[in-house]
């Protein structure tokens, strides 16, 4: 559903459970010995993707009313599935679980959707052949690809020069059942929900920080996990929609409760108060060590920013949001280094860009740079945007349509499913006539 243009955002709101930490909450859980109860799981596509793979690897989870229950294996426990895993339009499901199967006796094929099927897989898989699983890619780096898990997996160092939280956590799931320290350096430190929940469900590991960015972890397996009920914080990504939504659209005023505050998830507000937005944060305490809080955000007139690439890998989710956030800011922003952006859901570099013109809002692409030029004018809108399926493409431009003379006509809004299928029910509660 598009919702028309002529309103304002008011009132307070929670909302879903955080993505990152949902699929981690499940596949740790599924590794650890016993029941876990999981409360605020995202219910969104991707999740259940997740979900459904780790079924078909012999693990019971059953939805109650008020929370998901998993009853783990152990970190070694996994059954031969008798299916293909397909991990649909879900990065994280996929690259996550290969970590997790490789140190298990067992051969499992993964696929995925068209998009998921474009992406690179083997920036994970060469570090798991390295300690010892045998692998094969489609193309050398596609899905679909099998996995032949080795339970003699080697205690190894590893060094991630690409910053991505997906191939550290896979590296850290497989070090779980690996006998020995296995070591991960990363040049530059991204999202740590795994650490953190390894740290609440008492693994033994330890995470050393240096001062020029790198991190250096290691992790003594095998690790026998007990479980632990997991409570999920909302999610800082989903929250961001609705911060700039409310930064651009004059008269709103509105608070968004209990928020995962995490530091490597919130690089986006410091960012928008940069621009001049006027933004508040109060910490509320912790949740299954995760630091949740409230974030008040008022309409604000906004301005230009340069972003430096090295702030990327924490802004990844939220360049899209911050597209639209920067078409509202009067005079020239560039956001630096976006190459990850192209191995995205979409090609999400060219899909803000595309559809930033089609809606009249001057911008160029020069290498792996976004140059938008921003004007506070109402969107004259009644223009097509492609959603290229892409959920956070969808919701991004969901939101400009809010100041938009003429409804934008986004295609394929059902995309949103992937990563917050409460979206529009979240924002209608937070809109009133202007
Ligand atoms: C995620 C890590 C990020 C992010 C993705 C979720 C995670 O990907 O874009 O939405 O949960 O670890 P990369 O690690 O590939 O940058």
């Amino acid at each position: 559903m598009t919702i028309q243009a002529k309103y304002k955002l008011k009132g307070s709101l929670r909302i879903s459970g955080d993505k990152s930490i949902s699929h981690r909450s499940i596949i740790i859980a599924a590794m650890s010995i016993g029941e876990t109860k999981i409360y605020n799981l995202l219910e969104s596509k991707d999740i259940l993707s997740t979900v459904s793979i780790i079924r078909k690897l012999g693990v019971k989870v059953k939805k109650k009313k008020s929370c998901w229950i998993v009853n783990g294996v152990g970190t070694g426990g996994f059954k031969q599935p008798s299916q293909v895993l397909d991990a649909g339009n879900s990065g994280t499901t996929s690259r996550l679980i290969f970590g997790a199967v490789s140190t298990n006796p067992i051969l499992c094929t993964f696929t995925g959707d068209h998009s998921l099927s474009s992406r690179p897989m083997k920036r994970v898989t060469d570090f798991l052949q390295d300690i010892g699983a045998i692998v094969k890619l489609t193309k050398r780096n596609y899905l679909p690809l099998s996995i032949d898990g080795n339970i003699n997996s080697l205690p190894l160092k590893h060094v991630i020069t690409k910053p991505s939280a997906q191939i550290k956590s896979s590296i850290m799931l497989a070090a779980l059942n690996i006998s020995g320290q296995t070591t991960i350096v990363e040049n530059q430190a991204t999202r740590d929900h795994t650490e953190i929940l390894f740290k609440y469900l008492g693994i033994n590991f330890k995470k050393e920080k240096y001062k020029n960015g790198k991190t250096k972890l290691k992790i003594f397996g095998p690790a026998e996990i007990k479980a632990k009920n997991i409570y999920v914080a909302s999610d800082p990504s989903s929250a961001a929609f609705f911060t700039v939504a409310a930064l651009i659209t004059p008269g709103s005023n509105i608070e968004i409760k209990d928020v995962c505050l995490n530091k490597t998830r919130i690089a986006y507000i410091e960012i928008l108060k940069k621009m001049g937005g006027k933004i508040t944060i109060k910490k509320n305490g912790k949740i299954s060590g995760e630091t949740v809080g409230n974030i008040k955000v008022s309409y604000s007139k906004l301005k230009p920013i340069v972003i430096p690439k090295k702030k990327a890998p924490y802004l990844i989710d939220e360049y899209p949001i911050l597209a639209i956030a920067a078409s509202q800011a009067k005079g020239t922003t560039v956001m630096k280094g976006l190459a990850e952006l192209r191995v995205k859901e979409s090609d999400r570099l060219r899909s803000i860009h595309e559809n930033l013109l089609n809606s009249g809002i001057s911008t160029i692409i020069v290498k792996d740079d976004l140059i938008i030029k921003g004007s506070i004018n109402k969107i004259a809108g009644g223009n097509k945007i492609n959603s290229f399926h892409d959920h956070r493409i969808a919701m991004s431009f969901s939101i400009l349509n809010l100041i938009s003379e003429k409804p934008l006509k986004i295609n394929n809004l059902r995309c949103i499913d992937i990563s917050y299928p409460k979206f529009n029910e979240d924002l209608k509660s937070i809109l009133i006539n202007a």
